[in-house]
């Protein structure tokens, strides 16, 4: 049987407190991503008609970080209860439909568990539980010796007897929205907090004759709300733990799962090595045999096959082509893109650079702007002086040329094919191909029997 039509309703109008924070509790990041945008990822992997998040404090921005989804906003002004949050959604849903309630701070939230309570809630009413050792705070499940689910007892409202039960409520559930809308219009605020609670709608649903099914999940974390920043911590490394375990089924080799951070998305080829303490950010791909050793900070880039990332490298909005060698201690900057087999080595920085096949930067350069042939060789110390304090400049390299150690290249300027640059010059002209320019003191003198300063007695 087809499913029917999906509404998903995300709880996030809470307040934080606990976070002590001035950002909204459901705008802190988990992976690199707003906790609510792992919900909302969740969300949107279940196909549904519509996504609708009920939105409360700080909810201008967090409308504005989610700008380029497809959400109906509904303002939950006060507080009232997960029930009344809920009622607040109710003009929004389909009548045909059936509606998954989630909540707004559980980023590690369960695709296939969505599934699941959703094949069972075309009839029912299926609430995702767990089993809490200690259950304090939580609504309780109720069963009746039969097994079946009776009633939802909040911790504050309920007896000694009910606070033994360890099954408790995640506060995700599934149903069909006849019904929904229906049990919305019935909820009163009598009982121990003066709120509409969303779970009484179980004991409406028995009383009504519609069958209500708990699921079990055994995996705590994809129900654990964050309420503090301890929480936060706590969910990061099990998000991370998960992330590392993925890349290492794939095949990826990782020195230490326990010492990588994912915040983004990191698509890997085969064979890829990982040493320690790397963190990835925003959108990272590594080809076939890339390695990358321990230490590096890679954020939005492509790294192709066969490259080696030394230690201590920083990449970001770069792409590095094949059988590359880069660091240690190199720093990549945004707009660089190098062809295959380049060499960038220890304390160099590019930016905005382009070099292409088989060049190679080897020791404490800056390259900025500039367009670099095929081998060419940068030697030690050379700087291009892509800035004159108010504008930038270009600096063309064509192929083959060798650039002495210790040059400065003033842009705009244009180093010819072949060209060798003598070391130590200060090229202010373009230097034609082929021929040798240098730029230097005029001569080099040399004073006999000089004596080297000494210390002056105090
Ligand atoms: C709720 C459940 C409880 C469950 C627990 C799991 C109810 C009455 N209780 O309890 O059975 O064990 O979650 O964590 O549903 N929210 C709103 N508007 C509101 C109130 C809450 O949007 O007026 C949102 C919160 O932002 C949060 C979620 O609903 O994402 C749950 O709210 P919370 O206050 O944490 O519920 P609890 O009382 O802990
Ligand atoms: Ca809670």
């Amino acid at each position: 049987m087809a499913q029917p039509t999906l509404n998903i309703v995300i709880l996030a109008a809470g307040k934080g407190t606990r976070m002590h924070s001035n950002t909204p509790k459901v705008l802190h990041q988990v992976g690199g991503k707003a906790i609510l945008a792992h919900v909302i990822e969740c969300a949107k992997a279940l196909n549904p008609k519509k996504i609708i998040v009920v939105y409360g404090y700080g909810g201008e921005t967090v409308r504005e970080t989610f700008a380029n989804e497809t959400i109906i906003w509904v303002n939950q002004a006060e507080q009232l209860g997960t029930g009344h949050a809920v009622q607040q959604a109710a003009p929004y849903l389909d009548a045909e439909a059936q509606t998954l309630v989630l909540l707004g701070d559980v980023p590690l939230v369960d695709v296939d568990a969505c599934r699941n309570l959703l094949a069972q809630a075309t009839d029912k009413l299926a609430i995702l539980s767990f089993n809490k050792p200690d259950p304090t705070g939580y609504g309780r499940i109720v069963r009746a010796t039969s097994g079946n689910v009776t009633a939802i007892v909040e911790h504050k409202d309920a007896t000694e007897t009910h606070r033994q039960i360890i099954e408790v409520n995640t506060g995700m559930m599934a149903m069909p929205n006849a019904q929904l809308t229906q049990w919305l219009s019935q909820l009163t605020n009598n009982n121990a907090q003066g709120e509409y609670y969303l779970t009484d709608i179980v004991a409406l649903a028995v009383q009504q004759g519609t069958k209500v099914v708990a699921e079990i999940t055994p995996d705590e974390w994809s129900v654990t709300g964050i309420n503090s920043k301890s929480d936060l911590a706590q969910i990061e490394r099990t998000y991370q733990t998960r992330t590392a375990q993925k890349l290492m089924q794939q095949g990826v080799t990782l020195k230490d799962p326990a010492r990588l951070d994912v915040r983004g998305n990191l698509n890997c080829g085969r064979d890829v090595e990982i040493d320690v303490n790397c963190v990835f950010e925003g959108n990272v791909t590594l080809g076939d045999y890339v390695t990358i050793g321990p230490n590096c900070v890679i954020k939005n880039a492509n790294i192709k096959a066969g490259a080696k990332i030394a230690p201590f490298t920083h990449i970001e909005d770069a792409e590095v082509g094949d059988n590359s060698r880069i660091g240690p201690y190199a720093r990549l900057r945004p707009g660089t893109v190098l062809q295959n087999e380049t060499h960038i080595g220890n304390f160099v920085e590019l930016k905005n650079a382009q070099v292409d096949s088989g060049s190679k930067v080897n020791h404490l350069s800056y390259v900025g702007d500039a367009v670099v042939g095929k081998n060419v060789n940068i030697g030690a110390g050379t700087i291009t002086c892509n800035y004159d304090g108010a504008n930038k400049f270009q600096t063309v390299i064509e192929d083959n040329a060798f650039i002495g150690s210790d040059s400065q290249l003033i842009a705009p300027v244009t180093i010819g094919k072949g060209a060798t640059i003598a070391a130590g010059s200060t090229i202010t002209k373009n230097a034609p191909a082929d021929a040798l320019t240098f730029c230097r003191a005029k001569e080099q003198k040399t004073i006999l029997g000089w004596q080297r300063p000494v210390k002056q007695k105090k």
